[in-house]
């Protein structure tokens, strides 16, 4: 089946956009009511819904990584309350989409493949949202506490109205009333407290909605959404071997979450923490992780800059300093940051020939 699915996406490919255009339109005409669910200025080369089922559908012959997330983001879409006969529109505007762009190529072989995988792919959603069932579709969060840490990062500490689980590690898709219907994922920065409160630290890059109306305009008192939390970046606690963590920049906030779980409960594994960022300035929660790495002794901080070259601490990408410290090959990975940087990092981890399994990793975007 994946050689069909590949095959049949290479026919489409170098037409994506007008897919996406077509794929949308035809979505909204058999159900208009889906119009309302969908950000009010479509720009369909950033819509991601198309992009994510086809990245989905290619990935479907890989269950066992695949089954987790799929559950996870059907509990997630619970926000949209999505229904089951709405998948089927979805599924029905992708294939008519896709045969329509195909041309002559696009055969029965190619039509069937792709509705087998779109089917699997919404059953494991739709059962991971009924799974949910007993909880909200999506959390009302107050804002505590905002505090700007530099130009572009801030700090906010939200508390949800309703008891909201999740681990050390996971993110959240949240909305913001200056951005009705954008939804984007923001990791937390802490293991789950007592109280519920969540914080996240968000950078605003370039002309990101979302990021930077949560860096510039959201302040204490405003009410955020979330939904279901998603993500496997979490701590096994059957695992003894010691630990790098690498974080590049708001990628600290997950990092920063199993941390603070591990304060609870290690005293056997040594935890080497490298956090890096262009210039100091950007290393907006040094003194917080310098505080933990002195209360527990199990912890190192290697603090790194790429372009600030009278920094007092190690100079390069990250990729490069993690290199500098090793070998590693015996050692638990967890990876956050940009995608440039993961994707260094992961190429550097496979040079030092540490094994895939034993690292975990979340890219801020597209890898
Ligand atoms: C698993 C995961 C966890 C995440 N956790 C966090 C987190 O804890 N803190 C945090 O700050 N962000 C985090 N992100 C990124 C976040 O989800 C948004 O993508 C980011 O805030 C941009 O959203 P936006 O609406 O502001 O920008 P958009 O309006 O979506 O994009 C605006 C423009 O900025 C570009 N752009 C998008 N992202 C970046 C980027 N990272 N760097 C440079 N340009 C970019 C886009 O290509 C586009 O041109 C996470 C992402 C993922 C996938
Ligand atoms: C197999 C089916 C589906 C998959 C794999 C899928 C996956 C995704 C993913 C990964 C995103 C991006 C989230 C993000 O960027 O944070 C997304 C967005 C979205 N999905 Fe789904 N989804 C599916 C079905 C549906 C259905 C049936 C609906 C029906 C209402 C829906 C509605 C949406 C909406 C409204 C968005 C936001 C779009 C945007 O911001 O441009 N999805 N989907």
């Amino acid at each position: 089946m994946s050689r069909l699915l590949k095959e049949s996406w290479t026919l489409v490919e170098e037409q994506q956009d007008k897919l996406a255009s077509y794929f949308y339109a035809r979505m909204f005409l058999s159900n208009p009511q889906l119009r309302d669910l969908f950000p009010v200025q479509m720009d369909v080369q950033r819509a991601r819904l198309l992009g994510a089922i086809v990245t989905a559908v290619q990935s479907v012959e890989d269950p066992e990584r695949f089954d987790e997330y799929l559950s996870s983001l059907g509990r997630d879409h619970r926000k949209f309350h999505v229904t089951p006969e709405q998948y089927d529109v979805v599924g029905a505007a992708l294939i008519e989409a896709l045969r329509t762009f195909a041309g002559d190529e696009w055969g029965p072989e190619y039509d069937q493949a792709w509705r087998d995988a779109y089917a699997a792919i919404a059953q494991t959603m739709i059962k991971g949202a009924e799974n949910d069932a007993d909880k909200p579709p999506y959390w009302h969060a107050e804002v505590l506490f905002h505090e700007r840490r530099s130009r572009d990062i801030a700090v906010l500490t939200v508390r949800p109205l309703a008891p909201l689980e999740f681990r050390a590690g996971q993110y959240f898709s949240l909305e913001c009333r200056y951005q009705p219907r954008l939804w984007r994922v923001y990791s937390a920065a802490n293991a789950p407290r007592k109280d519920g409160s969540i914080d996240f630290h968000v950078r605003s890059v370039g002309a990101g909605w979302v990021s930077s109306a949560l860096v510039r305009r959201v302040q204490p008192g405003d009410m955020l959404r979330l939904a279901a939390p998603m993500g496997s970046m979490v701590l096994d606690r059957r695992s003894t071997r010691d630990i790098v963590c690498v974080a590049g920049g708001t990628g600290l906030a997950p990092i920063k979450a199993l941390i603070e779980e591990l304060t609870r409960y290690n005293r056997t594994r040594w935890v080497h923490v490298f956090y890096g960022a262009r210039d100091r300035d950007d290393l907006y929660d040094l003194p917080a992780l310098n505080r933990l790495a002195n209360s527990y002794p199990w912890l190192s901080v290697v603090p790194a800059c790429s372009d600030d070259f009278d920094f007092n601490g190690e100079q390069g990408n990250l990729n490069e300093v993690v290199a500098r410290y090793g070998p590693w090959q015996d050692h638990d990975f967890f990876v956050s940051g940009s995608p440039p940087m993961v994707r260094s990092t992961l190429r550097t981890l496979a040079e030092m020939q540490v094994p895939a399994m034993r690292i975990k990793y979340d890219a801020f975007g597209d890898l």
